[in-house]
């Protein structure tokens, strides 16, 4: 299923990046298109997915948890208030009681489907607890969570997309559409706490993974989390992605243009885009896949 490699000479010059991806944005619709008709062997199994030119098939129904809102910041905050009332109790000291509540409130933010949303579900709890004056702490104190909250989330990263993590059997029918030679070097961008990782490594056993994260703190967290893989601090849309046969991304649906017409740019014929639910709007895939799930997962071949 996997496609011959056409000769190097057709990559884009490296030095020349920018220029190629404002080309490749341009020329982005009748290039897939081409590729997928002149390449018979692009035909999907039908179990797995269906050739998408006009995205044709209607979208997959989400399973996410969703809570009716405001019900998750009730939950989080609340979690967050015990935590700090158990804590406090125990001994630990106001300051990390409260740190340990903020942090809860950071990871509950995942929660949330919108950024204020998850500004609320994160600051919540500290905002309350200050607003409260149950406790006096020095006024640096309070910038703490605030901290948390942009070093986990960082603002160059809001722009992309929040750390929702791929589900770990999310991936698992793409081994059956793309077959890499062991050792095949395939980019996470944007890594988050590695569970895109994880079900490449599921699909692709053999394959050399590489993660990029912009997070410190989530590069840090996924490569303890993914000792197998190489998991690297950078912007995805600074890095090269032309050394990679496969770059997986689970971002947003506005970002999708700009990352297929990069992966045009800079990575060789017959290596693939893959993104898990978000679509390349109006611009034909080679395979779409479902997740179990049921969100789908796009294919794009360069
Ligand atoms: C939806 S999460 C997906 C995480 C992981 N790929 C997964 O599927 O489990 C998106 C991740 O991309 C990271 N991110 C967003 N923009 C980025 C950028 N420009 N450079 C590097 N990482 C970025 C975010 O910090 C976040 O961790």
């Amino acid at each position: 299923m996997a496609r011959q490699r056409p000769p190097a000479s057709r990559r884009a010059p490296r030095s020349a990046a920018r220029e190629a991806v404002e080309r490749a944005a341009a020329r982005t619709p009748a290039r897939a298109t081409a590729a997928t008709a002149s390449n018979p062997d692009f035909s999907p199994p039908e179990a797995l997915s269906a050739p998408a030119a006009t995205s044709p098939l209607p979208a997959a129904p989400r399973a996410r948890l969703s809570l009716p809102w405001p019900l998750p910041a009730l939950l989080v905050w609340a979690a967050a208030w015990a935590v700090f009332i158990t804590l406090a109790r125990a001994g630990w000291g106001v300051a990390l009681a409260l740190l340990a509540g903020a942090g809860l409130g950071v990871l509950g933010s995942v929660l949330g489907h919108s950024w204020w949303r998850r500004f609320m579900l994160a600051l919540g709890f500290p905002l309350s607890l200050l607003a409260s004056g149950l406790v006096s702490l020095p006024a640096w104190l309070w910038l703490l969570p605030l901290g948390f909250v942009l070093l986990v989330y960082p603002i160059n990263a809001w722009r992309d997309a929040p750390i929702f993590p791929t589900p770990l059997a999310a991936l698992g029918g793409l081994s059956k559409v793309i077959a890499l030679p062991a050792g095949a070097r395939v980019l996470d961008a944007g890594c988050g706490l590695g569970a895109g990782l994880r079900a490449l490594r599921l699909a692709w056993p053999e394959a050399e993974l590489h993660g990029l994260e912009w997070s410190w703190p989530l590069r840090w967290a996924c490569a303890l989390r993914c000792p197998w893989a190489r998991v690297h601090r950078g912007d995805i849309w600074r890095a090269s992605w032309a050394d990679y046969q496969v770059v997986y991304l689970f971002q947003r649906p506005e970002s999708m243009a700009r990352a297929l017409a990069k992966a045009q740019a800079e990575m060789v014929p017959g290596s693939w885009l893959v993104s898990l639910e978000f679509e390349v709007a109006g611009q034909a895939c080679q395979h779409r896949l479902q997740a179990p799930d049921g969100r789908p997962v796009w294919v794009y071949a360069l």
